[in-house]
């Protein structure tokens, strides 16, 4: 008699502090990841149950692997999210902010650098992100012009060496920006990572991913 397979359900996360801070969480379901990717070179993780799977991607690949089903669920930072949206929009399930990963967006510029009257005089300000659409919405609404330049990391060189005069950039302690003698002069909006879930493995597969919805609604 030939046995069904069933596909395991496969939950996408970033390696660092949403993998560190995701751990406990599953650990309240009962489920242990069984390696560990900073010492492991694989990319797909084997559970404590067999049904269950972690694949190890990109932070900013998370909604991708999710919204085309290659996972069934991930966890991502709101501003990924928010980055995601502007080109897809409503393709992800957004149920659950667990509140892990907890920073702001925000707005900096080197010290000594008056953000307040330059925006006053109008001036048209070059600002450099990874966060192009936040930023876009940001400035639009306070009716501020600017030019946005897109950097993958370290924004916080850019106002150093003349290529912006401003950054919108994740704060968590602040002390990236202090060492790079920066001052953040507007918080755009407080960040934290929410559970996202395919929409069609929501309506297929409701009944397995329920008790993995639950533990994270318990955590949220
Ligand atoms: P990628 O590797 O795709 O470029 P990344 O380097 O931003 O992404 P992480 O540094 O692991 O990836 O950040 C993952 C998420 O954690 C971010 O999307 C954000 O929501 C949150 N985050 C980033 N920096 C901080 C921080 N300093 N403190 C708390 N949370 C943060
Ligand atoms: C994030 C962010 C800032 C820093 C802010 O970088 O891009 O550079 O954290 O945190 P702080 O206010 O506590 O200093 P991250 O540590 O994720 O490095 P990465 O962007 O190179 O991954």
């Amino acid at each position: 008699m030939s046995q069904k397979v069933t596909k395991p359900i496969t939950l996408a996360l970033s390696k660092g502090r949403i993998f560190d801070e995701t751990l406990p969480l599953l650990k309240a379901a009962g489920i242990e990841v069984l390696q560990d990717p900073e010492k492991s070179r694989k990319l797909i993780l084997q559970t404590s149950k067999a049904d269950v799977r972690i694949i190890i991607v990109r932070a900013t690949d998370v909604p991708t692997y999710v919204e085309y089903g290659a996972a069934d669920l991930g966890i991502a930072g709101k501003d990924v999210l928010i980055e995601h949206a502007a080109t897809h929009p409503g393709a992800l399930y957004q149920p659950i902010d667990l509140q892990i990963a907890q920073c702001r967006l925000c707005v900096a510029v080197p010290k000594g650098f008056d953000y307040e009257a330059a925006v006053r005089q109008g001036a048209r300000l070059r600002v450099a992100t990874k966060y192009v659409s936040a930023a876009r919405e940001h400035f639009a609404r306070k009716g501020v012009y600017v030019d946005l330049i897109k950097l993958y990391g370290s924004m916080e060189l850019a106002p150093l060496i003349g290529l912006a005069d401003a950054i919108v950039d994740l704060v968590s302690t602040g002390n990236t920006l202090k060492a790079n003698d920066l001052v953040a002069v507007e918080d755009i909006m407080p960040i934290s990572s929410r559970l996202i879930v395919n929409r069609a493995a929501l309506k297929t597969r409701r009944a397995e991913l329920q008790p993995l919805l639950d533990v994270f609604e318990q955590a949220g």
